[in-house]
């Protein structure tokens, strides 16, 4: 991955994901040590960002490098009218990798496309969120021993949700088995069910939560994304649409795991955070690792 941008979680064969995700278990046993001394990483959130712009700003500076950017577009001269072009070029200059999360689709490729330094995609409007990704994978491998041939179950915004759509994607790999849980308007789009009908991969489609947990092994809740909606009202109607309650986990396999990309609103009570079966703080948890086996990767110094 020496020298690549990391777009899409379809930039990378399934080889390279197993290698990083080995490189991740290494990082989560040994994560101090000098492997990005006198590189800097620069960190460009167009977009609001707890988990995903710190545990890069954690893993970088775990690993001896040093981390520039910004939080909010409107502390960049974007909001005095630069073009995202010439901020990427600029900021080229200033460091050695830049990653990048921005509100419209597309945006990390073009990206990619004009920067002379590799452009890592942290969430790109609706589509991909292949950081996201690879934490995700490192979890489920890490709490069912194995990716294949498991049953995942998703949860909630899969019309809007890029976690979901770049996971579906990865776990194409491992033939996977999916449940796909969403009202009629937030349902998966189209073009991943034709993804997952290539690649002869079963799944189903349904509208009720409490029928169709107890037969998986990864429980994928996800949040309704709000700042994708143009209209409020619809919104509301399905903000509160699934909420996952304890009570509810009863009938459920013993190995299987919560998992939450974060940050929840509603859709999983807090009574779930107990339960050995939750997983998702560990999961963000896991990120430090994953983006640490990422960016040592492509700056080559894996
Ligand atoms: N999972 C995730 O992308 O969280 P943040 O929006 O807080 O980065």
């Amino acid at each position: 991955m020496k020298g690549r941008s990391l777009v899409s979680i379809n930039d990378l064969t399934k080889e390279e994901i197993i290698a990083l995700l080995d490189l991740a278990e290494e990082f989560a046993l040994n994560p101090r040590r000098p492997v990005l001394e006198n590189l800097v990483v620069a960190t460009l959130f167009f977009e609001p960002s707890t988990r995903t712009r710190l545990s890069f700003e954690s893993a970088v500076n775990q690993l001896g490098g040093r981390v520039i950017g910004f939080s909010e577009a409107s502390s960049s001269s974007v909001s005095k009218g630069e073009s995202l072009k010439d901020t990427v070029l600029t900021v080229s200059n200033y460091a050695d990798l830049i990653v990048m999360r921005h509100p419209l689709e597309g945006t990390a490729r073009y990206a990619s496309e004009v920067a002379p330094v590799p452009i890592v995609n942290a969430g790109d409007g609706a589509n991909q969120h292949p950081t996201q990704t690879m934490l995700d994978l490192f979890s489920i491998r890490k709490t069912q021993g194995t990716l294949d041939g498991l049953t995942v179950c998703m949860v909630g915004d899969l019309k809007y949700g890029r976690t979901v759509h770049s996971l579906l994607m990865a776990m194409s790999h491992f033939r996977t088995r999916f449940v796909f849980i969403a009202p009629p308007e937030l349902r998966l789009p189209a073009e991943y069910k034709l993804f997952l009908d290539q690649k002869g991969l079963p799944y189903e489609e349904h509208t009720s939560l409490a029928d169709h947990v107890n037969d998986v092994d990864i429980l994928y809740m996800t949040r309704v994304q709000r700042e994708r909606f143009s209209d409020p009202v619809e919104y509301e109607r399905v903000k509160n649409v699934y909420v996952l309650h304890e009570s509810m986990l009863h009938g459920c396999k013993p190995g299987m795991r919560v998992l939450h990309p974060l940050p929840r609103v509603n859709e999983i009570s807090t009574d779930v955070d107990p339960s050995p079966k939750a997983y998702y703080f560990q999961q963000a948890r896991n990120g430090v690792y994953a983006r640490m086996a990422i960016m040592a990767s492509i700056l080559g110094r894996a």
